[in-house]
């Protein structure tokens, strides 16, 4: 059995977990049109309890039907319906010995219909958005997005999942707000880094007045955007400094760090091995999730290629959890291809998980 921290418990104020290995949310376009989940869904999460995983972060889970969304099939967490799907989900994650923590998702930008902080072309889009203009934010629509978060949030907390995770990452509409690229405002949501970041502590202020002191909120951000593979939105540690104090001060509990490659150094020029991660976790004085290419040997963005994955030795990963830089270790395409893969490396049997191949996401398994 491996001795690194990975596999013990760890807790936060109300969170308790077995062990420090959480499953990334990923999202699987596998619910009813209706935005319900479905029984296949709770199993496939279930399957992943079962296999030792300590946290289940959901996939994205929209938080309105009116512009939160990019497809049907994605979950939401709005009707009585979907929040009864959810509740079922976390039920079983938990009968499993499993936390579970819905990831509420507003697409934004990249949505059916979308809405961002201001009108703009979608620069690198090269899909079906992107011949789509974003609509930019009007003041009577802040009132409802206000709403919309926390609106999920106090639910989450009442079927008695573990926590929630906001999804402030990878150019949604939480990120949009923070890329002077994609936030052209002049009111006081742009202009400066202070005010791009006022909506997004906005949300979690609201948030945490719906769910009380005690209740863990997770907040994940990225220096990636999905249409920006390359893209570095903190260039120095001064910039995530002010970012990630902020969060803090606005009431999270837990900081996500979406980064590529979990082990590359977040800003090589200042020191030649500290992660996203772990630049986070010292900025901020709070616990920290690392994520990114564990045990695989292609970053997410050529994962879709044609090129085929290999399995790699999560070691390093582990280790950063043993050195202090992270306190929790997210693991994505990994776990869809390996429901096990807490007991395949808490057993130091590595070279006996499964590659993951795209076409693994055909199939909810
Ligand atoms: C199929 C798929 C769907 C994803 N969906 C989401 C999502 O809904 N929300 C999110 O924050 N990240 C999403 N991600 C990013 C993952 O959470 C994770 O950060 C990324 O896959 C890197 O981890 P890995 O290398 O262990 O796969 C997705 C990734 C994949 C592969």
């Amino acid at each position: 059995m491996s001795e690194s921290r990975l596999f013990q418990p760890w807790s936060h104020k109300s969170l308790r977990l077995r062990n420090r290995v959480v499953m990334a949310p990923m999202t699987r376009r596998m619910a009813a049109d209706d935005g319900v989940p479905t029984p296949a869904i709770a199993a496939y999460y279930r399957r992943r309890a079962e296999g030792g995983v300590g946290l289940i972060i959901s996939e994205g889970t929209c938080i309105d039907s009116v512009h939160a969304w990019d497809t049907l099939t994605v979950p939401r967490f709005e009707t009585p319906e979907q929040l009864a799907g959810w509740s079922r989900v976390a039920g079983a994650v938990q009968a499993a010995g499993g936390a579970f923590a819905p990831q509420l998702w507003h697409t934004g930008p990249l949505g059916a219909d979308p809405i961002g902080p201001s009108a703009i072309d979608m620069p690198g889009r090269k899909d079906r958005l992107a011949a789509r203009r974003v609509r930019a934010m009007l003041a009577p629509y802040f009132p409802q997005l206000w709403a919309a978060p926390p609106g999920a949030a106090a639910p989450a907390r009442d079927m008695g999942c573990d926590a929630v995770e906001i999804h402030g990452a990878h150019g949604y509409l939480l990120d949009s707000f923070l890329s002077p690229r994609h936030n052209l405002r002049t009111d006081d949501y742009g202009g400066s880094p202070e005010k791009r970041r006022r909506f997004c502590l906005e949300v979690v202020q609201a948030v945490r007045a719906a769910v009380g002191p005690e209740f863990p909120i997770i907040y994940r951000f990225s220096q990636w955007r999905v249409d920006d593979f390359e893209m570095i939105k903190f260039a120095a540690p001064d910039e995530l400094t002010a970012w990630v104090q902020a969060l803090r001060r606005a009431g999270v509990d837990i900081l996500h760090a979406s980064a590529r490659d979990v082990m590359a150094p977040a800003f090589p020029d200042v020191d030649g091995t500290k992660t996203l991660a772990g630049w986070t976790r010292e900025l901020s004085g709070l616990p920290v999730i690392a994520v990114g290419k564990v045990s695989a040997t292609l970053t997410m963005d050529q994962a879709y290629g044609e090129q085929p994955d290999h399995v790699s030795d999560p070691a390093p990963a582990l280790a950063l959890i043993d050195s202090g830089q992270a306190d929790l270790l997210a693991v994505g395409r990994a776990l869809i291809a390996n429901p096990d893969w807490a007991q395949i490396v808490g057993r130091g049997d590595w070279r006996a998980l499964r590659p993951f191949h795209k076409n693994m996401l055909k199939e909810l398994l």
